[in-house]
């Protein structure tokens, strides 16, 4: 039987290569004359008050933006776990010190203790919309009141965005301090190809090309960026087939007796609670069925995280499943 990784939070492989809206954000953002980005044959270039930013993956991105806004050992960054690994990675390896604030139980920003525990040495707050692990979409009111009454850079990670109703890309040219990053990795099921964006204000993008090292999007890349961007049809066809296969799994799960909650998600993957997540994590391995067990995170006791795969992998969870009855 062949091993099936419903743990990595890409679009299954079987789809081929996806498209997103990606392509209609830069024929909008091309038409001002400024540009960024280091890799020659890059054409990122600006809109007069959004510029826009190609690291290798938005790991990249996460990375340069600690380096140049944070000084080590005297500011910090403040993440709301649970949430994506990653800054709390880039901000220890730089020697960063890490707030955490916890999100609420609906898996909001608590706005009011962000905004209280801010100060001055408070660089950047990483917000993740939708959120991983959780996969729920971020309240616009509380987002907007954090880009508003935050003193430093707000990242809004927007890693999952095609699977969501809506995006925060709109108000970059209103906020200065806002970035956006997006990515190749999730809807495209590009991860390998190391393709991230961020979008901001041209201050910004121009700090973060000058920590860049040159020429570091590679040709490849490149190539495989525009050949998927020849297919968009085909990446509405796939987002649709997975959201509907999202919403075939979240009507399911909650049959089996020992599922206890079936989160909402605007994502590719569903969090979901259930009475003794180790065993049934332990049962799937032996079916050959990967998925992230994510218990022992703050919030997310109970639960496993399930990438949504194609029509016959997601059936072949649900058998497996009804064996474990
Ligand atoms: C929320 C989030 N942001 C960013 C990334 C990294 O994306 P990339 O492959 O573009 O570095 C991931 C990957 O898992 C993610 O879950």
């Amino acid at each position: 039987m062949l091993l099936l990784g419903m743990n990595l939070k890409e679009k299954p492989t079987c789809f081929g290569c996806q498209r997103k809206s990606f392509s209609k954000r830069t024929q909008s953002l091309s038409r001002s004359s400024a540009t960024s980005g280091k890799s020659p044959n890059c054409k990122n270039k600006t809109h007069s008050s959004i510029a826009y930013f190609f690291g290798n993956g938005s790991d990249e991105v996460i990375d340069l933006l600690i380096r140049v806004f944070c000084e080590p050992r005297v500011d910090h960054i403040i993440t709301v776990p649970p949430t994506y690994g990653m800054y709390q990675v880039s901000a220890s390896i730089a020697d960063v010190e890490i707030k955490q604030i916890l999100l609420t139980s609906d898996f909001q920003p608590n706005v009011e203790e962000i905004l209280q525990t801010a100060n001055a040495q408070s660089k950047i707050l990483f917000l993740c919309h939708p959120n991983n692990p959780t996969g729920n979409a971020l309240d616009a009111q509380a987002v907007t009141r954090l880009i508003k009454g935050f003193p430093g850079i707000v990242v809004v990670d927007e890693a999952y965005i095609d699977f969501a109703a809506s995006s925060f890309l709109s108000l970059v040219p209103h906020h200065s301090n806002l970035v956006i990053m997006q990515t190749f990795s999730k809807a495209w099921g590009l991860a390998a190809i190391r393709l991230g964006m961020g979008f901001a204000s041209l201050e910004v993008i121009h700090y973060l090309n000058k920590v860049k090292p040159p020429y570091n999007i590679n040709i490849l890349t490149q190539q495989a960026v525009l050949q998927a961007l020849e297919k968009e049809e085909q990446q509405h066809e796939w987002v649709k087939i997975i959201t509907a296969e999202r919403d075939r799994l979240t009507q399911f799960l909650p049959h089996f007796e020992f599922v206890e909650q079936v989160y909402p998600s605007d994502t590719n993957f569903l969090l979901v609670k259930v009475q003794q997540p180790d065993h049934l994590y332990e049962y799937l391995v032996q079916q050959k069925i990967i998925v992230r067990n994510r218990s022992k995170v703050p919030l997310c006791e109970g639960c496993l995280r399930i990438t949504i795969g194609t029509k016959e992998e997601n059936t072949r969870l649900l058998v497996a499943l009804k064996g474990y009855q």
